[in-house]
């Protein structure tokens, strides 16, 4: 292999910079010519590469978003734009592809790399970057850490005015169908509960769980009664539509009238800024297994940060240097990853069967 080529893709998360660089540096390093394709899949169909060389990478590391830009490409489920990206790719020499991105972006990379749509199948390895953690397998995706940093910041400050005011905040953040992002903050911010898709709950049943919430806080001795309720995007009911109804259910419960809701939306403000150190260093070592295993020969597989060890041994290819991250077929992580979403995951089961526990303790 002479020739590879880096592309980002989706939702961007901090770090991707971290593991192009990486992956820019060590294939330089191994003797390998190094090409960025910019915005994603689509600028592989518009053939946007570009040679990438040390000096543009060297200090994209503290950046967050891409360099390379990024894009959601739906015209990528079609098999003759997958052709015509593979003739892009052979037309400019290219063996080996890294698709840095989610679950979408990694099933484009598989769906690129299948042997039976191609004579001289391209080899394909994935690095899994996704704030919102929606990748099974791997225990980090690049991005997460960041994000959970920039969540807990922002509820730190509305915890202030919220201990103030004694008031009630429901904060929503990023996480359309996966409520890794809630689960965590919510401990890490001492919410006082948590509302996530995973739990499948009710919209009486989201409303109930916040109201209980404020009339614990109403019963508590101390002078804060502040309440901090962490909300994922992916639960079904609107944030504004949420606050009315828990406001209409604490007069009820409460008699009065002063105890008041406020609603912020994070929102993209969750996916920007500068890379948490982990996110830089997991995003590296991904980076690094990514471009031994494609020298090795390996393909449509994903690097995994420190994965489960339920894994079939079949299914996951342990790297030389770094103990920490594994290289698994890309199939099975995606399988895995379809049960995690639609909660029929063991794993999802466990989870859930926590946070039941866990929300007893964090509205006390
Ligand atoms: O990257 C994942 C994610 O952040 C989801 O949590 C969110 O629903 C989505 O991206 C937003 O995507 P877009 O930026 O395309 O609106």
């Amino acid at each position: 292999m002479k020739r590879i080529a880096i592309l980002t893709s989706g939702g961007d998360a901090p770090g991707m910079n971290a593991a192009v660089r990486a992956a820019t540096l060590l294939g330089i390093g191994k003797g390998l010519e190094v090409f960025g394709v910019q915005h994603g899949y689509q600028g592989l169909l518009d053939d946007t590469l570009v040679a990438l060389e040390p000096q543009q990478v060297q200090s994209v590391i503290r950046d967050g978003g891409t360099m390379l830009g990024s894009a959601r490409c739906l015209d990528f489920h079609k098999k003759e734009r997958r052709d015509e990206a593979r003739a892009v790719l052979k037309n400019r020499g290219i063996e080996g592809l890294i698709v840095i991105g989610g679950n979408g972006s990694l099933t484009g990379l598989l769906a690129l790399t299948d042997p039976a749509e191609c004579e001289i199948p391209l080899k394909g390895i994935g690095i899994p970057a996704s704030i919102d953690n929606d990748l099974a397998i791997t225990r980090l995706a690049i991005g997460v850490d960041t994000a959970i940093n920039t969540i807990v910041d922002a509820c730190d400050k509305i915890s202030d005015t919220a201990s103030a005011h004694d008031r009630t905040f429901i904060v929503e953040v990023m996480g359309r169908q996966c409520g890794y992002l809630a689960m965590t903050s919510a401990i890490a911010s001492a919410a006082n509960a948590v509302l996530f898709p995973e739990m499948g709950k009710s919209e009486d049943e989201v409303v109930e769980t916040v109201v209980r919430a404020v009339v614990r806080a109403q019963q508590r001795t101390e002078r804060s009664k502040r309440v901090l309720v962490i909300k994922a995007e992916g639960v079904g009911i609107p944030i504004e539509r949420l606050k009315q109804r828990v406001d209409e259910r604490v007069r009820e419960e409460t008699g009065r009238d002063t105890i008041e809701t406020r609603v912020t939306v994070l929102g993209h403000v969750v996916r920007g800024g500068r890379p948490s150190a982990l996110d830089r260093m997991i995003a590296s070592r991904l980076a690094n297994t990514a471009v031994e295993g494609l020298l090795a020969g390996h393909t449509r597989m994903m690097t995994a940060w420190t994965p489960p060890a339920a894994v079939p041994p079949d299914h996951v290819q342990r790297t030389r240097n770094d103990p920490q991250v594994c290289l698994v077929d890309l199939a099975y992580t995606l399988e895995e990853t379809r049960a995690m979403l639609d909660g029929t995951s063991n794993f999802v089961k466990w989870r859930k069967k926590v946070f039941a526990e866990i929300e007893e303790v964090l509205s006390l």
